[in-house]
């Protein structure tokens, strides 16, 4: 584990500041070689999410308590921390996907005041596959601000970032009608079942459907191996940095992926505008 870690930073640390910030107005996005977590990794967590979304859909009582859990999660401090409401189970039929925000401290607050959650063994085990995952990432984006020379965004009472993993499953029906922005400091595409569905383009000051289009990936999704990309949000505007817009295209088959969202903490929403998004029409 050590020693993949230092080739994926070995990787990163070959991009200057300023080529990192040129990268992300040049293109939208950089691509990294993640040795640590390939297509083995993922097919177990998405199996776990099945697992855990077809307990959740057969016992609505314990959909409903990790939702109550959610509820008084979000009126505690630590939700300070991510500087947002979105954690817990999104089962949403209307726009055919379902989807989880885990948060490492919302584990931990579910496991101290709702014990018997953890002893539901389709919530332990992909918490415990959430966390694996979740804290691989604390030091990329660390060194991702450090490489922009932002160290500041992160500096908290932790040593680590906020970090929302997001899991999700795209039904068949799934369709999206319009790109849109991520209301992170970064966002990083960890893992998807279907690269060629996900369109970006970097900021412009206008856009058509024709900006967008499905990134040209130098390495591929291997049993260990895998190809991330890592794009700004919009918590960066102050500092020049503005977010990339994207879309996942309809495919009519079903997929999962998994992002990591780099939050900002304790940071609250300031009204920020951004170029307005075209719409795509099937
Ligand atoms: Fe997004």
């Amino acid at each position: 584990m050590f020693v993949k870690w230092i080739l994926l930073l070995s990787i990163w640390q070959s991009l200057s500041a300023s080529s990192l910030r040129e990268e992300f107005q040049k293109t939208g996005y950089v691509e990294i070689c993640n040795k640590t977590h390939g297509r083995e990794t993922f097919e177990s967590l998405y199996l776990h999410f099945d697992d855990l979304i077809d307990f959740l859909q057969k016992n609505p009582m314990w959909a409903e308590k990790l939702q109550m859990a959610k509820e008084r999660f979000i009126r505690s401090k630590s939700r300070d921390f991510y500087g947002t409401d979105f954690f817990g189970f999104y089962d949403e039929p209307e726009r055919s996907q379902i989807s989880f925000y885990y948060a490492s401290h919302f584990h931990e607050f579910i496991f101290l005041h709702y014990k018997q959650l953890q002893e539901i063994p389709e919530i332990k085990r992909f918490f415990e596959a959430c966390l694996a995952i979740e804290t691989a990432y604390r030091d990329l984006f660390n060194d991702t601000a450090a490489n922009l020379g932002l160290d500041e965004i992160f500096s908290s009472t932790y040593s680590y970032p906020p970090i929302l993993l997001k899991v999700i499953k795209y039904l068949p029906t799934y369709s999206a009608l319009r790109p849109h922005y991520d209301g992170t400091a970064f966002s990083l595409f960890l893992d998807s079942t279907d690269n060629a569905s996900l369109l970006l383009s970097p900021y412009k000051s206008s856009f058509t459907t024709e900006d967008f289009s499905s990134p040209t990936r130098a390495f591929s999704r291997e049993e260990e191996q895998n190809s991330n990309l890592l794009i700004p949000g919009t918590l960066l505007k102050e500092f020049a940095i503005y977010p990339t817009p994207h879309i996942v295209t309809q495919s009519g088959n079903i997929r999962y992926a998994t992002i990591a969202f780099g939050m900002r903490p304790n940071y609250s929403h300031q009204k920020t505008t951004f170029t307005p998004l075209p719409y795509f029409n099937d």
